[in-house]
């Protein structure tokens, strides 16, 4: 797989944080929504505007965090199934693309058609699977600067345990949280 430029590598990065943490601010909001319909806001503002949000921001983001973050694990020497915080991160998104396209955006739309009409266990819909995905989202971030587990095929000696992840060549690399360059050599 070709690799990019420096310039080229900070652009996508640039473009997978923003999307990233987008979609966790996003979902964060669809929650605040959520809990405010049950704690007696107005129904008939709260759902369509939740309804608007999903289909014009969560769910478009949805699929760029998946295309951005697939682009920023094949275009570096990161790899996507080299390094397990990377397989897991993508497993994760993936699960959660599946759900916000196939469940979440079809019930949340639904409910800001009903507005006021809908039941306590619709507008709950709009609380619990928000809570879930937030959580993934922020494992999603701790994982991405804790970067845990190491390589998933190790090509080199075995490595010291101490010091957290592997940095280049699978050695441990020094510690910090943003040691983006502790990316494998390839
Ligand atoms: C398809 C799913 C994803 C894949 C394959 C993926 C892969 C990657 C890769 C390879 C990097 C390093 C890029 C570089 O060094 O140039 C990275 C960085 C990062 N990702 Fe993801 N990612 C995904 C989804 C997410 C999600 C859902 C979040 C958070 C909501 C996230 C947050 C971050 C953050 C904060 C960084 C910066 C880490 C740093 O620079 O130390 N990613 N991601």
């Amino acid at each position: 797989m070709r690799r990019l430029s420096p310039a080229g590598r900070k652009a996508l990065l640039t473009a997978h944080l923003a999307t990233s943490l987008g979609w966790l601010g996003t979902d964060l909001t669809l929650l605040a929504l959520g809990v405010a319909g049950l704690r007696g806001a107005d129904p008939d503002v709260v759902y369509p505007a939740a309804a608007l949000l999903v289909t014009w921001l969560f769910a478009p983001l949805s699929v760029a965090v998946w295309l951005i973050g697939t682009a920023s694990a094949l275009l570096t020497p990161w790899g996507l199934l080299r390094w397990r915080w990377v397989l897991v991160k993508f497993a994760l998104t993936t699960v959660m693309l599946g759900l916000v396209l196939l469940l979440l955006t079809p019930r949340i739309r639904h409910l800001g058609a009903l507005a006021g009409a809908a039941d306590a266990h619709l507008r709950v819909d709009l609380v619990a699977p928000p809570a879930v995905s937030t959580t993934l989202l922020l494992i999603a971030t701790v994982l991405s600067v804790w970067k845990p587990w190491g390589r998933i095929r190790r090509a080199g000696p075995p490595v010291s345990r101490r010091g957290g992840r592997r940095g280049p060549g699978g050695r441990p690399s020094p510690g910090g949280t943003r040691n983006r360059t502790a990316a494998p050599a390839r």
